[in-house]
């Protein structure tokens, strides 16, 4: 029965684990097939056509393995396919971009929001778009900082040489009125300690895994899709593109779980 089968989840690298972890804590009954294609990340700097071919090569992978429910954990790839995706797929699919950007609308007292992610995803206008599609008084401020996914795929989380990278990419941003800052790279999380002590207390640090939960909760409610059945232990399956060490030591890490699986895989069979 399809209620039973896992969500499935694609990402460039290990940047989706932070809204992996999210879905683990708002839907702990449910199983989740994760792929992070961390041998072609990051896809923020390549062209249009590469991503939405490497991102359907994912998509196609995981419906062979039949999923109840597709969530594009990557900005870059959400700004490229995801409309695409839902027209095509007969399965509720979501993106990242418009839970972060409700999740901003919701913080911001000045109505002044900044975005940060990759080029991609910046120069897509589509943090941009979606915002201004909910609210007319907003006000945007974009960069694309792409020197921090390079940090989180080296496991470089916090230390003096993350910090200064961060701070001088994001100064450009911290110089405007912003009061809420949407973290527009499923990679960032993983930095947002250095991220929140660099931009000061009076700005709010916006991660979408959240928010992005909470919306993949709510529709597979609405589709009668949520498993409420008992089953001993959710099966959590991770595959990589890359190295299988790395990766399964920042999803240890991350996700705080023992027992997930990780295999790797060329995405062909
Ligand atoms: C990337 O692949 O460049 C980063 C992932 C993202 O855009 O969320």
């Amino acid at each position: 029965m399809l209620v039973e089968k896992p969500i499935g989840v694609i990402d460039s690298g290990v940047g989706g684990l932070t809204v992996v972890s999210e879905l683990i804590r708002q839907l702990p009954k449910e199983e989740i097939i994760y792929i992070g294609d961390t041998d072609r990340c990051p896809y923020g700097p390549r062209p249009v056509e590469e991503v939405r071919k490497y991102t359907w090569e994912m998509i196609d992978y995981l419906l062979k393995h039949e999923i109840k429910m597709l969530v594009i954990a990557c900005n870059t790839a959400t700004a490229v396919v995801l409309e695409e995706a839902k027209e095509r797929l007969s399965i509720p699919v979501i993106g990242v971009i418009h839970p972060g950007t409700i999740a901003a609308l919701k913080v911001t007292q000045n109505d002044h929001v900044g975005v940060i992610g990759t080029e991609g995803t910046i120069n897509s206008g589509a943090y941009f778009r979606e915002l201004t599609k909910i609210s007319s008084n907003v006000k945007v401020e974009s960069l694309a900082c792409p020197a921090l996914v390079p940090l989180v795929e080296k496991g470089m989380f916090s230390g003096e040489e993350a910090k200064r990278i961060i701070e001088a990419s994001l100064r450009p941003i911290l110089q405007t009125p912003i009061d809420s800052l949407i973290l527009g790279c499923t990679h960032y999380p993983l930095l947002a300690p250095v991220i929140q002590e660099i931009a000061g207390e009076g700005i709010e640090i916006i991660s979408s895994g959240d928010e992005t939960a909470r919306e993949v909760s709510a529709l597979l409610y609405f589709e009668n899709l949520l498993f409420t059945g008992e089953r001993p232990e959710p099966n959590y399956l991770f595959y990589t593109t890359g190295p299988i060490d790395t990766f399964e030591k920042i999803a240890r890490d991350w996700l705080s779980i023992d027992d997930i699986t990780v295999k790797r895989t060329d995405l062909l069979s």
